[in-house]
């Protein structure tokens, strides 16, 4: 009991010496505003930990070209005003499915360019993530993390790069990303896929942009290449068309899937509903302002007036004052 209790002591005494000698090993990086935010610039230094010492308010990190082999949801922890993480070009091989589970805050997540094989699927369900990088996790599995993190309907994804997660030879499923209202830019470039068709792309409603060069597929009907080509000009998605094999049949007549044009639909609907909850937010925003633009500006009038008020009723009060005292003065005299 004694010893167990020595031991829990020195353990309290020697881990924050601990950590101090950790810091005291720990890389410098820059630290500076980068558009308002609290900034860590660790670009190409060598680092093989994740740094343990920066502020804890830090709000965008730049840990590309490292050497960091693994990140801890405790890691995460120490910085939980974290927007931006920049962890291109790394060492990683795995992250534990909940290490971005509390990183609510976290806008910007690039982890192009390492050994994964696996995306956490709690980055699908973060409330805040808008954009994500995985290009160049060759066999990645996208589409197995995405299932596994269903429904992402209210995920905020704008942009997803995946680009050349295909090693020459291997392919992979198209994820299944059924309702995404918000995904304006994807990057599939130089991926070999199992197979697509219109339906991949149906609830990609708000799509602007696809990375399509070097895709290659299989398609289970004949006319599904030249179907998704057609659907994304008709939408006016800037693409690249995608190389389809020759076959004999006139695809130009033959009709989209009811099912995908409804997919389509539904989308558009939630994607009109949610602009306009951001409109309404923004005005009410707006209208917030200048209603307290309007309560302050009342108040600095009010102020005014009643400072007038009282130094008018001073000055009122002085002139009293003084008239008195002249009559006083006056009976005086008269008396004397
Ligand atoms: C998609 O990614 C590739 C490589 O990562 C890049 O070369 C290409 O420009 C990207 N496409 C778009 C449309 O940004
Ligand atoms: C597509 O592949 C060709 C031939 O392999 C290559 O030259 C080109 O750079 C690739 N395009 C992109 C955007 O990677």
């Amino acid at each position: 009991m004694f010893s167990k209790t020595l031991m829990l002591i020195s353990c309290c005494i020697s881990l924050p010496e601990l950590i101090a000698a950790d810091c005291n090993k720990e890389r410098k990086c820059k630290t500076s505003r980068v558009h308002g935010l609290r900034s860590a610039d660790c670009y190409r230094m060598d680092m093989r930990e994740f740094p343990k010492c920066l502020s804890s308010n830090t709000e965008a990190l730049e840990l590309s070209y490292n050497r960091i082999r693994k990140v801890t949801k405790e890691d995460l922890r120490r910085y939980p005003y974290m927007v931006h993480l920049y962890l291109m070009d790394n060492l990683i091989v795995n992250l534990d499915d909940d290490v971005f589970q509390e990183s609510s805050s976290l806008r910007t997540i690039d982890l192009s360019v390492n050994a994964l094989k696996k995306v956490p699927p709690t980055l699908f369900q973060l409330p805040s993530l808008t954009t994500l990088y995985l290009s160049q996790n060759l066999n990645i599995n996208v589409a197995e993390s995405i299932d596994e993190a269903k429904p992402i309907s209210q995920s905020c994804l704008t942009k997803l790069d995946m680009s050349y997660i295909t090693e020459d030879g291997s392919s992979t499923d198209f994820p299944d990303f059924r309702e995404l209202p918000l995904l304006a830019f994807l990057n599939i470039t130089g991926v070999n896929f199992n197979y697509i068709s219109t339906r991949h792309f149906a609830g990609l409603c708000n799509l602007q942009i696809l990375g399509s060069e070097n895709v290659s597929a299989e398609f289970e009907h004949d006319c599904d290449c030249e179907r998704i080509n057609r659907w994304l000009l008709e939408r006016k998605v800037k693409y690249t068309e995608l190389v389809c094999p020759t076959n004999e049949i006139d695809c130009s007549n033959k009709p989209i899937d009811v099912e995908d044009l409804e997919v389509y639909q539904n989308c558009r609907a939630k994607y009109a509903k949610i602009s306009r909850s951001l409109y309404l937010e923004k005005v009410w925003h707006w209208l917030g302002i200048a209603a307290g633009g309007l309560v302050l500006t009342g108040i600095l009038v009010g102020c005014c007036i009643w400072k007038h008020i009282k130094q008018k009723k001073a000055m009122e009060a002085r002139e009293s004052l003084r008239q008195r005292e002249n009559r006083q003065l006056l009976n005086n005299q008269t008396k004397v």
